[in-house]
């Protein structure tokens, strides 16, 4: 059974990538990326809404979710190499940019190549600043704790780190869905990506050279990207707009699917 109408795989030459091509052709083209260590499901309450207008795509970046994982020693810029892949797989031409955390990390990037490709960004509960050590050491200990306890246990401990005080109170379904996602992907995917981001650069630089219409969007209460530092990213670029997602943690797009779509869909609207 395909689980994803219009779903393809995508040769990027050592991997296939699992891809969502949605919504009209004609339409604003908005390329999804997901964040760590999810896949394009997260995104679901987005696509559904928005591909009534928008051609809405979406992928499984390299290990994680459905793509496959090669070698499992990834990089950010083999990130933005997919992303660019996709992109002229599927002949989108300049696009929105719409990432999630890790996501954002490859739109940041990406828009540092090559800001040609981009129409505007949506960049949500990310930063541009590369790990600190403090961080880098937290990676290679989830690293050790997914090769020595494994992929389930790993996804056990991680909807409590992300979440958002509201949705741990009020929908404790959220984090089983959100775990359950973490399942579908394999420890070498997710140690690879890992790996991809404590070695990333920091973006933080190339934030005044933006030129293309920019939303952020941040949980109120996201725990790891807090709304002060889309606060500071929005100060740095030169056409952004900071939009809080009220009673929302880090995963701000299904905490509060349905204000983060308007805030969303707002800024798709003014871009015309
Ligand atoms: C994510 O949601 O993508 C992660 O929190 C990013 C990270 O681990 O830095």
């Amino acid at each position: 059974m395909n689980l994803d109408p219009g779903a393809v795989n995508l040769d990027v030459g050592d991997v296939r990538l699992h891809v969502v091509d949605g919504g009209p052709r004609a339409g604003l083209p908005v390329i999804f990326v997901h964040g760590f260590p999810f896949h394009h499901g997260m995104w679901e309450p987005q696509l559904r809404a928005l591909s009534e207008v928008c051609r809405t795509v979406a992928y499984d970046l390299r290990g994680l979710g459905r793509s496959e994982a090669g070698d499992g020693q990834y990089t950010m810029e083999r990130f933005v190499d997919d992303l660019f892949a996709v992109m002229d797989g599927l002949e989108t031409g300049p696009a929105v940019g719409c990432g999630l955390s890790m996501g954002g990390y490859v739109l940041l990037r990406a828009v540092e190549r090559e800001a040609d490709r981009f129409r505007a960004l949506a960049l949500c509960d990310t930063r541009s600043e590369a790990d600190s050590d403090e961080g880098k050491l937290k990676r290679a200990a989830a690293i050790r704790r997914v090769k020595e306890e494994g992929v389930s246990a790993f996804a056990a401990s991680f909807p409590e780190l992300v979440l958002g005080a509201s949705t741990r109170e009020e929908r404790p379904e959220l984090a089983a869905e959100v775990e359950a996602m973490i399942r579908t992907s394999s420890a070498l995917g997710i140690c690879g990506a890992q790996l991809a981001m404590a070695a990333r650069t920091d973006t933080t630089g190339a934030l005044g050279s933006i030129r293309v219409p920019t939303v952020l969007l941040f949980g109120e209460e996201d725990p790891l990207t807090p709304p002060s530092v889309g606060q500071t990213m929005a100060s740095r670029i030169p056409d952004a707009e900071l939009r809080i997602i009220p009673r929302a943690g880090h995963l701000a797009n299904l905490e509060n699917a349905e204000a983060f779509t308007r805030e969303l869909r707002a800024f798709l609207e003014r871009l015309g």
